[in-house]
């Protein structure tokens, strides 16, 4: 596809991982990096789009390898920050694309002071279910408008894999769903990665893999061709 195929286009992209206070020291998070999500919003950059990164708690050194005039950059810490963030940021948006890693729960409460073992005992810390933010934000969506979601899975087989994934892109109503295979030693932190989209409906839309650069190439191809 030609550089200037996202002329004009107003996308939203939300990458990282979410933390979830515990106390003012400790947090729940996850491995994300925000590496794929951070070069989705350079593609898109790149190719003439308008371009909000909503970034959860993505280092300096990745944001800095992403600069660009067309990509704001709004940074958000926790889920419930990330789904206010996104509410408002994709209200005018042609594309949103959610890659973000969220946290499926947060501590119930969060203690003032930092827990101790002085007391003794070992704390039990007691969880609430955060919202499904591209659920909500795919039921709100605007005409028009595309909302694409990400799936980290660790499937026992390759059938398995896809058969979840769909399941998951009917589930959140999602137009496309962009499978990611993850273990201990893939896809978290590392340069390289690869994806299966899924397109409208569930239809096959092809793989990619190589640079988080060249599967965010590969991934607008596909937002382009559903659009
Ligand atoms: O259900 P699962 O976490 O595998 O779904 C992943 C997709 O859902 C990603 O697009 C992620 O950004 C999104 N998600 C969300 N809100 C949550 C959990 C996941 O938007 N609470």
């Amino acid at each position: 596809l030609t550089p200037g195929d996202l002329a004009g286009v107003r996308v939203v992209v939300s990458a990282g991982g979410t933390r979830e206070p515990i106390d003012p020291v400790r947090f729940l998070g996850n491995r994300s990096s925000g590496r794929q999500g951070a070069a989705l919003a350079a593609e898109a950059a790149a190719r003439g789009a308008e371009v909000t990164l909503v970034s959860a708690n993505i280092s300096g050194e990745v944001l800095a390898e992403v600069r660009h005039p067309s990509i704001r950059v709004v940074s958000v810490g926790t889920a419930a920050e990330l789904s206010e963030a996104m509410t408002h940021e994709s209200s005018l948006a042609d594309v949103v694309v959610m890659a973000a890693a969220v946290a499926d729960y947060r501590p119930a409460a969060v203690s003032e002071r930092k827990l101790t073992k002085e007391g003794g005992g070992i704390p039990a810390i007691e969880l609430v279910e955060n919202e499904d933010i591209v659920a909500a934000l795919a039921s709100q969506r605007r005409s028009g408008q595309l909302v694409v979601g990400f799936a980290a899975e660790t499937p026992e087989d390759a059938s398995e894999l896809l058969a979840r994934a769909r399941r998951k892109q009917h589930r959140k109503r999602v137009d496309l769903l962009i499978v990611n295979e993850v273990g201990w030693e893939r896809g978290f932190e590392s340069p390289e990665n690869a994806v299966h989209i899924l397109g409208p409906n569930g239809a096959d839309a092809g793989s990619a893999s190589g640079s988080k650069r060249a599967v965010a190439a590969a991934i607008w191809d596909a937002i382009a061709r559903a659009r």
